[in-house]
């Protein structure tokens, strides 16, 4: 019997494990469970005799596609798939898949749940001040920024975005205001949410130059992944420009030094959490966990990302 693995250091929602798992068995499959594993080791004798792994943002090395001796496919319960070697998968002839559009919503909600916390001042019961009105600037419109641009929109801010990879007519039709040039972007919104995929590209390309062009009251809201920002450039930015908050679910290896100098402009969640709710983990783990039994039953490869 051929034998699925979820290896999740950050556990899903029990209801996803349950669901998984019927979709596994009911395939005739079966279900190995690794969960909060401490050591990698873990996770190299786990994978040993497994035809397929559901992971989130786990490691999925050479080295672990190497003790993967039996593995055909891996899909990572998630949009980003940085996470995975994909040339290392490629030359094992292992599928990658990623499962979009999953957790979507669950990322945007907390994007907007942080802008709200660091405007109220914490909850600390000082005044603070309100998102309706502002200009919010998405940079990236895939599956995360579009769900922002209708939450904001609901909210009463006046709403920008900028993907090149997404046409002019797709974003107005969402009635949410186009811009061409990223710099632009930068220069027209108090907030920017950053939905960009990390890859050669985009790493580090939230620099000094970019972040210094936002307007008074410039709040940085990142819930994509923290090698996206330059952080010498944050460090700058947080010291040249006192008006400059970054609330992020991925924090800067950096950020002892903002916390000890900028407190009250920066907020990080203590642990990623943007797509750790039910509705996410059942969404992902759930469309995972069929995206592998379609694989192994029937070749399907949507979603194949390698
Ligand atoms: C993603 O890429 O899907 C998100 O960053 C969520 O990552 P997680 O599954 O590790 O919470």
């Amino acid at each position: 019997m051929q034998t699925i693995l979820i290896a999740t250091d950050k556990p899903f929602a029990k209801v996803a494990v349950e669901g998984i798992r019927e979709i596994v068995e009911k395939a005739g499959f079966q279900l190995k469970l690794l969960e909060k594993y401490t050591e990698k080791q873990q996770l190299l004798d786990a994978v040993k005799d497994v035809e397929a792994v559901i992971v989130r943002s786990d490691i999925i090395d050479e080295q672990v596609l190497n003790a993967a001796a039996k593995l055909k496919i891996a899909v990572r319960a998630g949009a980003g798939y940085d996470n995975i070697d994909l040339k290392a998968a490629s030359a094992k002839a292992v599928v990658v898949m990623n499962t979009p559009g999953q957790n979507a919503n669950a990322v945007a909600e907390l994007a907007f749940g942080m802008m709200i916390y660091i405007n109220r001042n914490f909850y600390n019961g000082s005044s603070g001040v309100e998102l309706r009105g502002k200009t919010l600037g998405i940079h990236a419109y895939g599956n995360i920024g579009r769900i922002v641009g209708t939450i904001a929109k609901g909210i009463g801010m006046d709403v920008y975005a900028h993907d090149p990879n997404v046409d002019k007519a797709a974003i107005e039709s969402n009635g949410i205001k186009y811009v061409a040039d990223v710099k632009e972007l930068y220069k027209k919104c108090q907030y920017i949410s950053v939905n960009l995929p990390a890859n050669k590209d985009t790493k580090e390309s939230l620099n000094f130059d970019l972040l210094s062009l936002m307007p008074a009251g410039a709040t940085l809201v990142n819930t994509a992944r923290k090698e996206l920002v330059h952080e010498p450039s944050l460090l700058k930015m947080f010291a040249e420009r006192k008006d400059f908050r970054y609330v992020t679910d991925v924090a800067p290896d950096c950020q002892e030094q903002i916390k000890a100098e900028a407190p009250t402009r920066y907020y990080a969640t203590p642990k990623k959490m943007g797509a750790q709710t039910e509705e996410a983990n059942v969404n992902a783990g759930l469309a995972a966990a069929r995206q592998i039994v379609n694989f192994l039953t029937k070749g399907d490869k949507t979603f194949q990302v390698n």
